[in-house]
This record gives structure tokens, sequence and C-alpha cells, in this order.
């Protein structure tokens, strides 16, 4: 049986990989964060209560779990550290035995976020439409070799030498886009007693990982965003700055591939994005408006109103494909009841062609036309259901269309953000 789970989103990120990775905690013993940073907003509701996480991974509420944040996670220490008071102060105290931080994550520091807000509003209608928490600027510093990392923190010579070498480039294209340079000894004043707080933390989170398989432990992978953000795989450049597909989590932790790993694609019934960028099942009418009240589709990190649309069957065969997913998990089916017709894309037209699968750099082609059906929906709400046959014909018969369109089985359903909110059909890990 395999000891290695990989939660992996197939659409434009906010499937629900938090409900899933917390539920599914429970029989983990360890779940590591591998990429992103507090772009990320992970909702878990455990007895009506509402936690929305950035930076920890989703396995913090359940006391049992270590927590890792790997190498490629790019870290915000003022969230880091506001999520850990928040969390101590609900009863979840993340000390150094339940949380490790790679010593090599890049830091987010407030010249990024800077960054980020000044390039998007240069950009005018350009603009990718991003989270404004530093992401892509701190991802250009990793791969540039101008990051000052988490292990900095905690040798004060060498945090000084570290930003006297990268900070004055940084200011310069600060003062070149309208803004506020940063001084040296502001931003030590900040970091230093950060680096005081986090320095029990930081560890060889490979190693770690590693010990973990080889002692049979059950490690889950929690991604955040999603396929279709992916910096390489997704609709460039409206995306992420990171790799957010499932078989990027071995690499991006410092671990060979384990054998077996399960993969767990997790998908909305129907279709969300947050920011800029081309999404052809796009629906500004009624039922778009539809899934936003009854989803209450607002993005948990940005409060933006998410763009809504019917569920795109030939996307996700490229995601399913891409991240190599063993089963489904069907999110937010609830939020589809009350509709006579459910609107489906199940292919697209490239002129006289018709495509199962697209890439989604086909998106950004004019020609390219989804094709859309019409399914059977439902009155009635599906909340407080709790095994398939307390599900109406027509909702059986959208997750039948799901798991033959995908040719992989769907093993949970969640009806509501509330853990107890799910349909269990197949424990992925049993
Ligand atoms: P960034 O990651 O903040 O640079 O934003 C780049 C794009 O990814 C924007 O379209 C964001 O809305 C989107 N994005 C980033 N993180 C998330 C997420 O966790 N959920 C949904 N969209 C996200």
């Amino acid at each position: 049986m395999s000891r290695c789970l990989v939660v992996v989103g197939l659409q434009w990120g906010d499937e629900g990989k938090g409900k899933v990775t917390d539920l599914l905690a429970a029989r983990a013993d360890v779940v590591a964060r591998y990429q992103g940073g507090a772009n990320a907003g992970h909702t878990v509701v455990v007895s009506g209560q509402k936690v929305v996480l950035h930076q920890v991974p989703s396995g913090a509420l359940t006391p049992t779990v270590r927590c890792i944040i790997g190498p490629a996670v790019v870290l915000d220490p003022e969230t880091l550290l506001d999520e850990m008071s928040s969390l101590a102060a609900a009863g979840q105290d993340l000390h150094p035995g339940r949380l490790a931080i790679s010593r090599a994550a890049n830091l987010v520091l407030p010249y990024h976020k800077a960054l980020d807000r000044l390039r998007e509003s240069a950009a005018g209608a350009d603009r990718i439409g991003t989270t404004g928490r530093g992401i892509g600027p701190a991802y250009e510093d990793m791969v540039g070799r101008r990051g000052v990392r988490a292990a900095d923190l905690c040798d004060a010579d060498r945090l000084r030498a570290r930003l006297a070498t990268v900070l004055p480039e940084r200011n310069a294209l600060i003062r070149h886009l309208g803004g506020n340079a940063w001084s040296h000894d502001d931003l030590m004043d900040l970091l230093l007693p950060v680096g005081r707080t986090l320095g029990p933390y930081l560890a060889d989170t490979g190693a770690v990982l590693s010990e973990a398989l080889r002692r049979g432990q059950r490690v889950l992978f929690e991604s955040a965003q999603g396929t279709l953000l992916d910096v390489l795989h997704g609709t460039y450049p409206y995306v992420t700055s990171s790799l957010t597909t499932a078989m990027a989590a071995f690499p991006l932790s410092g671990i060979a591939t384990p054998k077996d790993t399960l993969v767990l694609g997790i998908l909305k019934a129907y279709t969300t994005r947050v920011g800029g960028g081309p999404f052809p099942t796009e629906d500004s009418g009624d039922f778009g408006v539809h899934l936003r009240t009854r989803g209450a589709e607002f993005g948990a990190t940005t409060g933006r109103p998410r763009r809504c649309g019917a569920l795109d069957l030939p996307a996700l065969r490229f995601a399913t494909r891409v991240n190599g997913v063993t089963h489904l998990a069907l999110m937010k089916l609830d939020v589809l009841g009350g509709l006579d017709r459910i609107p489906v894309c199940t292919a697209y037209r490239d002129g006289a062609r018709t495509l199962d699968t697209v890439h989604p750099d086909q998106f950004s082609d004019p020609v390219l036309v989804p094709v859309v059906e019409e399914v059977p929906g439902w009155s009635e709400d599906l909340r407080g259901a709790r095994s398939e046959a307390d599900l109406p014909q027509p909702a059986r018969a959208y997750l039948r269309l799901i798991e033959e369109g995908l040719g992989v089985p769907v093993s949970l359903v969640s009806l509501g953000s509330d853990r107890a909110d799910t349909v269990l059909r197949a424990d992925p890990w049993l």
C-alpha cells in the first residue's frame, strides 16, 4: 500500500484542497506544502469554525500531524507568525516538534510585495490580477540567485551582508516603478526578531520527509493553486510563478520520487478563476450568478469575486494526464442544486476539428469554441447526504459523467464546507 499521497488542484485553484487535506490529515503522519506561498487561501471548517490558512499546511488542525514547509515554498514571515499565533490561540500549538521549515526556503520580503503591486499598477489592462502577496518577485529572486533564505535570518552578519548585496538593485527597480526604497536598517530591525522566533523550526526538510517515508509513515503532499496556474503548463502568462503539478512535489521537496504514489486530483463541480486570463467556459449570465452566490465564490486571500462558469472536461483531461491522477475528489456538488439544466463543456471545436483534450495554451486561440451540452439538474439540497444513495439520480449521473469523462474514479464528494458534509465513496488511502 502506498504511503505517499499528493493532493493537487486540477483547475485554476480554489478547488477545495484545504478541506480535503484537513480530512485526510486524520490518516496522515506528515503533511508537507511544496510550492506557492501566502497567495494560497486554504479554507478549513471545523465544527462551524472557519479557518483560512495561507502559509501553514492544512494538517495544522490535526494535533498528531507533523507539518513541513519545503524549500520551494516562498515564506512570508509576517503571515506565518500571525497564523501560528492564531492557531495557538485556537489550541493548536505548532511547536518545533510539529512544524519544520526548510532552511533553504526563500523569504517574501516587504519589497517583493511592493514590487508586485507596483508592477500590476504599471501593467494597466495587461495586469495578471495577482494576489499582491509578492509571489512573482520572490520567485524571480530565487531563480535570479538574489533571494534571502530562511537560514539567513539566524545569523545577523550574514543577513546584513545578504541584504547589502541584493537590496540596491531591488530598490532601483522600485524607484523606477514610482515606489519608495526600503532601508537596509529597517529590514534588519524587522527580520532579526523573526529569525530568533523561527530559528528552532529550521531543518533539512528533505531529510525529515525521507526518514518519515523510510519508517513507513504516511506523507501527504499538499499543493497550492491549481494545474492551470502552473508557470510551465498553465495559461501563461496568466499563471502563478511556481510549479503546481503533482509530480513536482518530489524534486521541489528534495526527495526521490516514492514508488506507487497516489495522486488525488481535486476539482469543483464547475469552474472558477480569480484574476485575468482566458476562461472559455466563463458564464456572465444567470448560471454564473447562481454559482457565485450559492457557492460564495469570493477569494479566500483577496476577497475578490471569482469568475464562474461551466465544468470544462477537455481542460480536466489535460490536468488529469499531466498530474497522473489516480483518484478524484469532487467538490461543491451541492452548489449546482436548484438548476433545471446544468451546462458542461464536453469538447472544443477548432475549425473543423473536435478536440477532447486541450492544452491551456490553446485557450487564447480565437477560433477555439467550447462545445457545451446541458444535463439534467436537481432541486434537492444535497447537504446532509452521507452516502451516494442519498444523492438524487441526476446528481449521481453528473458524478458518473465526470468519472467516465476523465477515466478516473471519484473517491470523495464534498457537499458543504464542514468536514461532516462529505461522502467518502472509497478512501484513497485504504
Ligand atoms: P500570484 O500567485 O499572486 O502571483 O497570482 C498569479 C495568478 O494566480 C492570479 O491570477 C491569482 O489570482 C492566481 N492565484 C494565486 N494563488 C491563487 C490561489 O490560491 N487560488 C486561486 N488563484 C490563485
